[in-house]
């Protein structure tokens, strides 16, 4: 499996198929490649802010592949006429051979990219399993049941949001990263923008003291085999 980091929280995890996790491409400063480069097999949608729904609309036009959101999010894209496949916190949903549950977050959800912005339904992460099970935890604070996450579902690798401000900081993150107990942990939604300036390195130096998990941390447009 091949997980490049696109800077902010989008991700493209390579297996069987390619799946694009919150493709916020043009309007993000630090995206590494432009958005006509992209074209996944599916979109994954963490919630309607626009650094998560992003260019999904777009690349999900120009691909034809459906983008997974919850119900309100996807409604949206659907009377955008994109091909959109609506779920809910708790439910599966298979692709092929990879299947993604929807997983809580705790963090709002409008759609900030309409005037006004439309009710986006909750915000949530993903468990995206496709022989190997990575946590995209999405925009969250820090909350009890990432043990259960951790617990249930054993993800391999974590993605931990760790920009504070809008979502956990590096100490909420760590403590995250010790209940799911992941092998690595990849931190994302920092840097993107001086509000959420953060040093890495003193995430992962949080989570050595925590817990065994490894922290890999990416610039934008790395690539991680695993
Ligand atoms: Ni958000
Ligand atoms: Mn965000």
């Amino acid at each position: 499996m091949k997980i490049t980091w696109l800077s902010h929280s989008c991700f493209e995890i390579v297996e069987s198929t390619t799946v694009l996790v919150d493709p916020y491409i043009r309007d993000n400063p630090t995206a590494p490649k432009p958005v006509e480069e992209f074209n996944p097999d599916i979109i994954a949608v963490t919630h309607g802010h626009g650094d998560h729904l992003g260019d999904a609309e777009d690349i999900g036009r120009r691909t034809g592949s459906p983008v997974l959101a919850v119900s309100e999010v996807a409604r949206y894209l659907a009377g955008r006429g994109v091909r959109a496949e609506g779920m809910n916190i708790g439910g599966s949903f298979r692709e092929g051979d990879v299947l993604f549950t929807m997983t809580p977050a705790v963090h709002s959800s409008d759609i900030t990219l309409t005037d006004p912005p439309t009710p986006g339904g909750e915000a949530a992460g993903f468990i995206i399993d496709d022989g190997i099970r990575i946590y995209h935890a999405g925009d969250t604070a820090l909350f009890g049941d990432m043990r259960l996450i951790g617990e249930i579902y054993r993800p391999e690798v974590a993605l931990l949001p760790i920009g504070g401000r809008y979502t956990m900081g590096p100490r909420e993150a760590a403590v995250a990263a010790s209940w799911i107990r992941p092998h690595l942990v990849i931190p994302m939604h920092y840097n993107t923008w001086p509000q959420i300036k953060q040093d890495p390195a003193e995430f992962r130096n949080l989570v050595e003291t925590l817990c065994d998990s490894e922290v890999v941390i990416m610039e934008a447009g790395d690539a991680l085999e695993c």
